[in-house]
């Protein structure tokens, strides 16, 4: 899901349709090198003429391509009368990545609920019963004009308000209907003709904040949540599933006004350059700005739910989400892994007594310890964090650990008992897989514990205890530094646990001393860019790229291949070298590129086996080594040679000459590496 969703409403404070637009499109663009293919804005139109009294409209521009299209394409759009000052609008703007239907302005967002652009909808996320939803209001006479399964949510609009009870019935209200007949996940803001300078948003299964940004101080920073007492649906109820219609009943205070002159953002992520003041909307939190008053609505009050939402000041730098001087966020964040590892152990190492501790968890250690078994949980780039992790903490904590991919794991749906601790590993903590399995492992009694790189995420308040990574904001769409923080944590944790086993503090000890020099040896991997650079340059033009390596570099295989496959679009493959023999040794000859991890750990010999049966096809590996290691070298087509380091630690090292490999055979295979996109640039 690489869709992003920005919307910005001022209220009291006048601003030209020019000022809106740039504020849209700034807010977009900061926000697409995460990959998108085409974007759309809506705003409110001109009225004809000074005298024009029809109702207020909604105007939409959409385009397929990059957000400079959109950009263009509003300053083409003479009729928006861009110096017409607002004094009080509400606007939405969205960059799409193609999931369902092809990139094309009509698929992309905001979607609408008819021609008239009634009710307008931007979504993050994916609705599971869109096709159901869609034949429904296909026989009640709805057209639809998109293949995307967003479109349906608008027309839903326009239903619940064409069947409404009577004239009062509020925005917040035909939002709620709607969402209660979606299956998915979404992360929604509406905006409608009907209610003008009105903003609703809404989500479940996607991040949604809200920032808030005053001339004046804010009133409060406390939004007491309005719960509603429930009451049996009338005449407008969908026959796809029943469902008690709701009237607000305010906990607390009736509205909550936060101040006059306000602007409101509503986005995924954070919006720094904005506001530092956001407010993180929970699962089914429906969030309604009228008259420049924000309230947080939700249907009922569940057992042990805060029922506050706290508007928060983040406390991140500017300069943290600039590019630079590097080329994409990829290069910036690739470069920042001897800082990103630091910040992941600052405060929690103590070089001088070899103490690990992990505030997040130490209340926690006795239960764990006392656990069945640990699960580790991801996908993508933080599953391969626990793959990676998976041996040494086997080796420190002796208890079994098992390593899941989240989808897998529900699929199947593993048995989890009371006594299992489940680590749920996640760079974003918001995706939906590894939120859903977390929800799982809560309801059987497991003690979840959360490894994130997002304060407030998901992942984050819903588990019983964790770790942040302290990586800083990741803004690349391919996960690098997280990788390796995420490492370096879970190798904490395993320090942690093992602090009190006397036979175990020689190994420890090594571990802390490999840790201490890590950043200074990252930057030693890091130096070789030049030569990876021209490696990239000899493979760029390759079809395929096979990496191969055993025990604790396997995962590095699995975490380089993934990032050729993401980034270059490249065919590429991690195998496990001890599986050579069984099946993928068909695939070497002289032409297929092979990249071969052999370090000087307890595997050393069995990967040089795996080298001769390489080489014995005529294939040509290249190989990423120790330093000083003639008998590797001598059967490598062509080596990259990497500082030496504790066994567990080689991985943090050895993965990051494949992220510099990915970035550059991306670049030189023309694709915009910001954007993860299709098409070439
Ligand atoms: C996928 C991304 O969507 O999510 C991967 O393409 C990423 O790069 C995976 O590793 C997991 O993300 P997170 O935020 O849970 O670590």
């Amino acid at each position: 899901m690489c869709v992003r969703i920005f919307a910005y409403l001022n209220y009291q404070v006048p601003r030209t349709r020019k000022e809106i637009f740039e504020t849209l499109v700034t807010g977009l663009q900061r926000l697409e090198y995460r990959g998108y293919d085409s974007a759309g804005v809506a705003v409110d139109c001109p009225k004809k003429t000074a005298t024009d009294t029809t109702d207020n409209t909604i105007c939409l521009v959409k385009k397929k391509g990059k957000v400079k299209a959109l950009d263009e394409e509003l300053y083409k759009k003479y009729s928006l009368e861009l110096d017409e000052k607002l004094c009080t609008h509400f606007g939405l703007a969205h960059t799409r990545w193609a999931t369902h239907g092809e990139p094309s302005a009509v698929n992309s967002h905001p979607q609408r609920s008819d021609k008239d652009n009634e009710f307008v909808v931007i979504h993050n996320g994916i609705i599971t019963n869109y096709k159901e939803l869609k034949e429904y209001l296909i026989n009640k006479g709805y057209e639809f004009e998109s293949e995307t399964d967003t479109e349906v949510i608008p027309k839903l609009m326009k239903y619940v308000y064409d069947n409404r009870e009577n004239r009062g019935v509020t925005f917040s209200k035909l939002v709620e209907r709607v969402i209660k007949q979606l299956e998915g996940a979404f992360a929604l803001v509406f905006k409608s003709r009907h209610f003008p300078g009105e903003a609703v948003a809404t989500r479940r299964g996607s991040p949604l904040l809200i920032g808030v940004r005053s001339e004046h101080e804010l009133q409060t920073e406390h939004i007491p949540v309005q719960y509603n007492s429930g009451e049996l649906c009338s005449s407008f109820c969908l026959p796809l599933s029943s469902y008690t219609e709701p009237r607000w009943v305010c906990l607390y205070n009736d509205v909550i006004i936060i101040s006059t002159h306000v602007h409101f953002l509503f986005t995924h992520s954070a919006i720094i350059e904005h506001t530092n003041k956001v407010l993180y909307m929970e699962d089914d939190d429906i969030a309604v700005v009228t008259e420049g008053r924000l309230s947080i609505h939700r249907m009922n009050r569940q057992a042990g739910e805060d029922p506050v939402r706290a508007i928060q000041t983040l406390e991140m730098e500017m300069q943290q989400i600039m590019k630079g001087n590097f080329e994409a966020f990829m290069q910036k964040e690739i470069f920042e892994q001897p800082e990103s590892v630091v910040n992941t152990m600052r405060g929690r190492i103590c070089f001088d007594t070899n103490k690990v501790i992990l505030g997040g968890l130490k209340d926690h250690l006795k239960e764990i310890k006392r656990c069945r078994r640990l699960i580790m949980i991801g996908c993508g780039t933080s599953f391969h964090a626990a793959v990676a992790t998976r041996q040494i903490l086997e080796e420190l904590t002796e208890l079994p650990v098992m390593v899941e991919l989240a989808s897998d794991f529900l699929d199947r749906n593993t048995p989890v008992f009371r006594d299992d601790v489940c680590f749920f590993i996640s760079q974003s903590g918001e995706t939906a897989d590894t939120l859903m399995a977390l929800r799982y492992c809560k309801e059987r009694g497991a003690l979840t514990v959360g490894i994130t790189n997002t304060v407030g995420s998901s992942i984050c308040r819903e588990t019983d205890c964790g770790v942040h990574i302290n990586a800083g904001p990741e803004i690349g769409v391919a996960s690098t530094k997280a990788y390796t923080s995420q490492f370096v944590a879970l190798i904490m944790f395993a320090l942690m646990l093992s602090e009190d086993r006397l036979s175990l503090q020689k190994r420890r000890l090594e571990i802390i001393n490999g840790l201490k020099v890590l950043p200074e040896l990252i930057k030693k991997v890091l130096s070789l860019d030049e030569k990876i650079k021209a490696i990239a340059q000899e493979l760029f033009k390759q079809r395929s790229l096979l990496v191969m390596g055993r025990g604790f570099n396997y995962a590095t295989c699995l975490e380089g291949a993934l990032k050729i496959k993401e980034i270059t679009y490249m065919h590429s493959e991690g195998i496990l070298a001890g599986e050579l023999k069984h099946g993928p040794l068909a695939l070497i000859d002289k032409y297929m590129p092979v990249i071969m991890i052999i370090m000087r750990d307890a595997c050393y010999v069995k990967c040089q086996n795996a080298l001769q049966q390489v080489t014995a096809r005529s294939g040509r590996p290249i190989i990423l080594c120790c330093q000083d290691d003639p008998e590797v070298t001598k059967n490598a087509y062509k080596t990259i040679e990497l500082p030496h380091t504790v066994d567990c630690l080689q991985g943090i090292l050895s993965v990051i000459p494949l992220q510099l490999l990915s970035f550059h055979l991306a670049v030189l295979r023309g694709y915009d590496v910001s954007a993860r996109a299709r098409r070439r640039c």
